[in-house]
Parts: C-alpha cells; sequence; structure tokens
C-alpha cells in the first residue's frame, strides 16, 4: 500500500514545488541584472540599495519608505517575476527627489527589460547606449540638467508611451523623429535651452490624450485656434474616433476637479507658460502670447481669487484661466449635432476697492467656432463689480466633431494695472453639453441665433 501511495505523495509534492517556483515575486534577479544594479548605485552614489538581498522581493531599500516627507521623492524599482525558470527582471526604476548626482548611468543598458524610467537632477549627455533599451514605453527625464541635444533616439525607442523632458537642460529643436512614435499617449516637453523647434508632427500618434508642448520652443508663432481642426481631429484617441463620441465637456479652467451640483467639472490646473498647446482626452486649450514686460511664471497664467467669493457654485470661480492675448479651448471627439455652451466668468484679479489696482480693465471678444460672439466684452461692467459671477449662454452646432471657444484680447482695456501684465481673457469655467436646448434669457449672449 505504502509502496504505491509514496509515489503518488512525492509527484504531488514535486507539483507543488514547481507551483510555487513559479509563481511571481518567487524567482530570482537575473544575476547581470543585479550586476548592474550595483554599478548603477556606485555610479550615482546611491547608498541605500542594499544590494547584499535580492533588488526583486521588495525588501524596503529597494522601494520608497512608507512614510518620506521628502516632496517628489521616489526609490521605487519593479520587477517582473513571471519570466521562465522563474527568473525576476527589472522593469521599472525611478529616481526621483533623490540627492544623486551625476550622468545617467551607462549601465542601465544592462537592465534590457526596462520599461519606464524616471530620474532627475542628473547631468551631462545621454549616453548613446541608452538606445538599446529598446523595451522603453515610459521615460521621465525632467528636472535634470543635462547637456548636449535632446536625444534622437526614437528610432530605438518606438514603443514609447510617455514621454516627459521638461526642464531637462536639452538643447532643442525636438527631434522630427518624434513623429515615429505612434503609441504615444502622454507627450510633456518644455524649456528646451535655444528653442528653435518647428511644432511637431505627431499626426500618426493617433492614441494621444495628452499634449503639453510651451511656445517658446517653437519658432513663430503656434498658428491661431490650435494648428487647424485637422489636428484636433488626428488626435482624438482611436477609442474615441470609433466608438465614444462624447456629448458634454466640463472644464473648472485654472482650478481644481470639482463637483457642482451632479454636474463634474474637470480639473484644468497645469500651468500653462507662454503659449502652449494642451491636450486632455477630449478638450485642450492652446494659448499665444506672452505677457509683455514680466518674468512669466506658470502662475502668471492661472489666477486665484484674493478675497473671500460669495456667490454660488464658488468653487468655479476661485480660480481662472489668463492668457494675455489669446487662449482657445476646444472640445473634440464631439457627437454632431447642436450644444449649449455657458461660460462662467468673474473678475478676480482687477479690485474695485479704490486702491492702483482698481483701475485695471480688462476687455476681451469671444468667438465661438470662430463667429464674434461677443465683443468689447469687460466681466467687471457685466457683473457688475469685481469678485461676482457673471454667465454668458450660447447655441452652437457641431459638424466636424469640434467645438471652439476662443477668447481674445484685442488691444483694448490697460495693460499695465494692478501689475504689468494684467489685461488679457480670463475664463472662469466652460460647459458644453448636446442638446436643444433654449437658453436662459438673462445669461443669452449676445448672438444666440445660431
Ligand atoms: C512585490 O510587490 C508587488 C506589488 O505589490 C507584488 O506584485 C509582488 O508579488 C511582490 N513580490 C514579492 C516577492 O513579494
Ligand atoms: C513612485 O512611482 C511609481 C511609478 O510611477 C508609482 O507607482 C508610485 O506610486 C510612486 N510612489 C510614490 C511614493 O510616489
Ligand atoms: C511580465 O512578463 C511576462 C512575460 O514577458 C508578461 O507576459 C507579463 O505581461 C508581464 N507582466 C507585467 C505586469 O508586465
Ligand atoms: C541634486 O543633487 C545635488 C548634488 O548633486 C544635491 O545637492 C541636491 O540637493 C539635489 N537636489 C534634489 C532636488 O534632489
Ligand atoms: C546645471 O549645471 C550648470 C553647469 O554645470 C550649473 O551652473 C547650474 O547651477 C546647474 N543647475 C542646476 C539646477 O543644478
Ligand atoms: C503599439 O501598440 C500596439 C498595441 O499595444 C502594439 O501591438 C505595437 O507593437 C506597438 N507599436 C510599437 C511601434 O511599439
Ligand atoms: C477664495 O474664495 C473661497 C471661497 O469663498 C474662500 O474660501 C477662500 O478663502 C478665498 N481665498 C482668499 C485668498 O481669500
Ligand atoms: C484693495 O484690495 C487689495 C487686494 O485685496 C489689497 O491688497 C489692498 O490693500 C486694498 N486696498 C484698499 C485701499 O483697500
Ligand atoms: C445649426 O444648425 C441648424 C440646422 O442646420 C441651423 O438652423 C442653425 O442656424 C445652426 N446654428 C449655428 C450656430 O450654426
Amino acid at each position: 500500500m505504502a509502496r504505491l501511495v509514496l509515489p503518488y505523495i512525492s509527484f504531488i509534492v514535486f507539483l507543488l514545488l514547481m507551483c510555487m517556483a513559479t509563481q511571481p515575486g518567487t524567482g530570482t534577479t537575473h544575476s547581470d541584472e543585479v550586476k548592474a544594479l550595483g554599478e548603477i548605485a556606485k555610479q550615482l552614489g546611491k547608498k541605500d540599495w542594499n544590494t547584499n538581498v535580492d533588488p526583486c522581493i521588495n525588501e524596503s531599500s529597494w522601494l520608497t519608505p512608507k512614510l518620506d516627507s521628502r516632496p517628489l521623492y521616489n526609490n521605487s524599482l519593479i520587477c517582473n517575476c513571471s519570466y521562465p525558470n522563474s527568473v525576476c527582471h527589472v522593469v521599472k526604476l525611478i529616481l526621483k527627489g533623490q540627492d544623486l548626482g551625476g550622468v545617467l548611468p551607462r549601465s542601465l543598458v544592462k537592465l534590457p527589460y526596462l520599461t519606464t524610467l524616471s530620474a532627475n537632477n542628473l547631468s551631462g549627455e545621454l549616453p548613446v547606449t541608452l538606445t538599446k533599451l529598446t523595451k522603453l514605453k515610459e521615460l521621465r527625464i525632467s528636472s535634470n540638467n543635462f547637456t548636449g541635444r535632446m536625444p534622437d533616439f526614437f528610432q530605438s525607442w518606438k514603443q514609447l508611451e510617455k514621454l516627459e523632458i521638461q526642464a531637462s537642460g536639452f538643447e532643442g529643436p525636438i527631434p522630427s523623429s518624434i513623429s515615429i512614435l505612434i503609441n504615444l499617449t502622454e507627450l510633456r516637453i518644455s524649456d528646451l535651452v535655444g528653442g528653435g523647434s518647428k511644432f511637431p508632427n505627431l499626426g500618426s500618434s493617433t492614441r494621444m490624450i495628452r499634449l503639453f508642448l510651451t511656445s517658446n520652443l517653437f519658432t513663430g508663432p503656434i498658428p491661431e485656434g490650435i494648428k487647424g481642426i485637422d489636428n484636433t481631429q488626428a488626435f482624438c484617441p482611436i477609442m474615441s474616433r470609433q466608438s465614444v463620441n462624447f456629448n458634454k465637456v466640463h472644464i473648472n479652467c485654472g482650478g481644481k476637479a470639482s463637483t457642482v451640483g451632479n454636474i463634474k467639472y474637470e480639473a484644468d490646473d497645469d500651468p500653462a507658460g507662454g503659449a502652449s498647446f494642451f491636450q486632455r482626452e477630449n478638450w485642450g486649450f492652446s494659448s499665444s502670447g506672452r505677457f509683455w514686460d514680466i518674468d512669466t511664471t506658470g502662475n502668471d497664467y492661472v489666477a486665484n481669487n484674493v478675497s473671500i467669493l460669495k456667490m454660488n457654485e464658488a468653487e468655479l470661480y476661485i480660480s481662472a484661466r489668463l492668457s494675455p492675448l489669446s487662449i482657445t479651448y476646444y472640445a473634440r471627439c464631439l457627437a454632431n449635432g447642436p450644444y449649449k455652451l455657458k461660460l462662467h466668468f468673474a473678475e478676480i484679479v482687477v479690485r474695485d476697492n479704490r486702491s492702483f489696482g482698481s483701475l485695471g480693465r480688462r476687455i476681451f471678444d469671444i468667438y465661438v467656432q470662430e463667429k464674434l460672439v461677443l465683443k468689447d466684452f469687460d466681466i467687471e461692467n457685466a457683473a457688475p463689480g469685481v469678485d461676482k459671477a457673471v454667465v454668458r449662454e450660447y447655441k452652437a452646432n457641431v459638424t466636424n466633431k469640434v467645438l471652439m471657444i476662443r477668447f481674445f484680447w484685442a488691444g483694448k482695456g490697460t495693460t499695465a494695472t494692478p501689475k504689468r501684465g494684467t489685461y488679457g481673457p480670463l475664463i472662469s469655467a466652460i460647459s458644453v453639453e448636446a442638446g436643444r436646448y433654449s437658453l436662459s434669457p438673462t445669461m443669452a449672449g449676445s448672438w444666440n441665433n445660431v
């Protein structure tokens, strides 16, 4: 009897052992990669990795400690242990907000399974050997002090889905080969030394949902109306193009995501310094012009209230998007048909308290689908008063899936009060909804027969 059962038991034990060995997490890191990590630590002066333990067993030195107050700090190494023979490979490496120095280590190429790399506070040239990281899907190298041209490695990094190169130290221009990246969903580039880029041809990046490019990258202005509607169509994500047609968009311009009543307004709080091109899944904006005479920072393009706002739905008005010259919001991937557009305004920059600030005047024009719908709009006059809400409603037809709303400074008003740079258009929130609506008599704009 025992003789018959024993082989079965050993077989079951053998099976169990096999199963355990192939479970994720129970493997061991490929020895070349362990060695490479040691070299990387040495090259970066990174002292917290405990190279005596396997990097892929989630030992704490290889991970961000739960309690770390350093802002932006992220020290994460993520492995995939589902490879044959229970070998683990390093797939993600995040080295952010750490007091590391030096160049991006060449030994990174010995982590060939790397799909995500994120690092900051480094300098020097980007080693050409990084082109060997052909599996890269996500590369975030912002806030570095690199030297040399922005890398033209995209032939090797064809799989990139997310690319972030902000304040990297690189020199422009953006290599035209960036147009190979057909799977890009997120692209953020700013502050290339010397600028000099042409607006990239991203017509093949049909999955793009977030695009953030600042104007100082480009020679010549970004054409009004976002490089034409063709681009906005091209960037409509494939998913949306095939199946989803949006029928509403609510944006809290310059502000955080907020729910007002039962309407969810999306956040729009990315700083958009200078003329820029910014795009989300089904809406975006382009802003053009630089504020005169002032050293601009992202904050100059977003205004926040300076006194308590008492109107209803104050969340929509406590921040607003500003632009010195022109800002065009567009909703895209919309189902064609009639829409109601509601524009929310409150003058939160110019003051009315007999201070110098009360001398400021902001006057701008509004265009919907390229038609002038409101000329010489002065929020303070219309309210009347500062810190008061003004809503204007319009009807619009969408015929090519895009609805464009442009706020345009036509050269009127003051340009230097209360501080230099206070003048161009200001918009607090935008709401776009499909349907055959009637307009509220008190809110309907002067252009209501279209
Ligand atoms: C490490 O953590 C990841 C994510 O939490 C998990 O998937 C993996 O199985 C863990 N590995 C080990 C060895 O515990
Ligand atoms: C670090 O980065 C990884 C990958 O982006 C992310 O999943 C993780 O939440 C981040 N950790 C912290 C503490 O921010
Ligand atoms: C881990 O690698 C295996 C084998 O290549 C792959 O099938 C799996 O999708 C990967 N897992 C993750 C979470 O990427
Ligand atoms: C960047 O690295 C330098 C040393 O090279 C260090 O003094 C500084 O604190 C680091 N900054 C950040 C934000 O990590
Ligand atoms: C970048 O490097 C230059 C030259 O080495 C140095 O002068 C500058 O302070 C560095 N900037 C930062 C932000 O580390
Ligand atoms: C783009 O993504 C698709 C689907 O995820 C994949 O099959 C294709 O190989 C990717 N193309 C490149 C160039 O990485
Ligand atoms: C802005 O308005 C909100 C809502 O009224 C208020 O809570 C907040 O204190 C105001 N901010 C300032 C700086 O007055
Ligand atoms: C007017 O309002 C501004 C901003 O709230 C404030 O800084 C200034 O002191 C006020 N001036 C007067 C005369 O009340
Ligand atoms: C929208 O289309 C309808 C029907 O074609 C038309 O009567 C109306 O004038 C159009 N409105 C605008 C804003 O173009």
